[in-house]
């Protein structure tokens, strides 16, 4: 199987997939689940109920009733369970069910359905969907410095219609900037000289421009930090933590958490942090050329969906300047033949 459909699959069983589920996932912002709250989740290709207990505690449950396949979303919080809206089934959160109002006692004990570890942390819910106990959940300094505010969001519009590995490979791509960008960010129109080094499971890259360097780290798998300017058109700098979570295959979501000084935190919205809006019906509008970006989120739309819902990696032309996007490539290559048993 070719680099690229290796990396693009992430559905259950396929490599990257199974190397995705080793981590935990950033699933929803914590805000926009209330108590009592209940959400559909779509995850590397699979289905889920996100809901929020009556006791204020995240959990990650299978999609559907093991009744009769119902959504689970639909149904109601009971204290820290959930009730399906069809017959009444209700389920812990390790996914065991404990009452079926028209059943025998008994019966509930032989059902379960899935459950997936969940922690809350920089004011998103992760959850783990991976095999066995999960890593301790990967924490940051720059959020928990004294005297910032952690701005979660989810950038607009919602899951953007292309696959997670070039929106990784659009963020370390400091070239991008000039041009993509110039409109809204014009300080960045000079071309950077470009260095992509290994640091640790990621790649650091720096980009020189005008002797001034700007660093953009990569962790793998899917996490980007970066300095962001979260008030447009003003140059001050925010630690900005930018997880590209696959939703499946032809599906990524944007979720990010940003270190924003208190004093700041008022002029900035948690949406459309630096200036990153985009309406949802905004979109095919915008990729045939109808008019031009007004925005560095619809900037970056048109460059990355422009590619299509999956870039074309054979007949593309790599140059020096894409010594971020090269680096990336091999750094999955390693993490996938090491999957594979092929030896260094
Ligand atoms: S389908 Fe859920 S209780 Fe019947
Ligand atoms: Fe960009």
């Amino acid at each position: 199987m070719s680099f690229t459909a290796l990396v693009e699959q992430v559905g259950p069983g396929t490599p990257a997939g199974t190397i995705l589920r080793r981590y935990w996932q950033p699933v929803a912002v914590a805000a926009q689940l209330p108590v009592g709250g209940t959400q559909p989740l779509r995850i590397l290709g699979e289905a889920f109920t996100l809901y929020r207990d009556e006791r204020g505690a995240a959990h990650v449950v299978g999609a559907r009733c093991a009744h009769r396949g119902t959504f689970l979303h639909t149904g109601w919080v009971e204290d820290d369970c959930i009730r399906c809206f069809y017959h009444g089934w209700k389920f812990e959160p390790s996914g065991q069910c404990v009452e079926q109002p028209a059943e025998p006692a008994g019966f509930a004990r032989a059902v379960r359905i899935p459950s997936h570890p969940v922690e809350e942390y920089a004011g998103l819910v992760f959850a783990f969907f991976g095999e066995g106990a999960p890593p301790p959940l990967p924490r940051f300094p720059e959020l928990e410095a004294p005297g910032i505010k952690v701005v979660a969001g989810i950038r607009p519009p919602g899951p953007w219609p292309v696959n997670y590995f070039q929106v990784l490979e659009n963020s370390v791509d400091p070239v991008h900037l000039c041009f993509v960008h110039r409109a809204t960010q014009p300080f960045t129109r000079v071309i950077p000289e470009v260095r992509a080094e290994r640091s640790g499971d990621g790649v650091a890259m720096t980009a020189v421009r005008d002797g001034v360097e700007r660093h953009t780290k990569y962790w793998f798998p899917h996490l980007i930090q970066l300095p962001l300017w979260p008030i447009p058109g003003e140059r001050i700098e925010c630690p900005f933590f930018n997880w590209k979570v696959p939703v499946d295959d032809g599906h990524t979501l944007f979720i990010a958490a940003t270190a924003v000084p208190e004093h700041l935190a008022d002029r900035v919205d948690d949406e459309e942090i630096g200036g990153r809006t985009m309406e949802a019906a905004a979109g095919p509008g915008l990729l045939a050329g109808d008019r031009r970006p007004a925005s560095v989120t619809e900037e970056d739309y048109v460059a990355i969906v422009g590619q299509g819902t999956f870039a074309d990696r054979v007949g593309e032309r790599l140059g020096r300047s894409d010594v971020g996007v090269i680096e990336l490539r091999r750094l999955w290559q390693e993490h996938l033949d090491a999957l594979a048993g092929v030896a260094p």
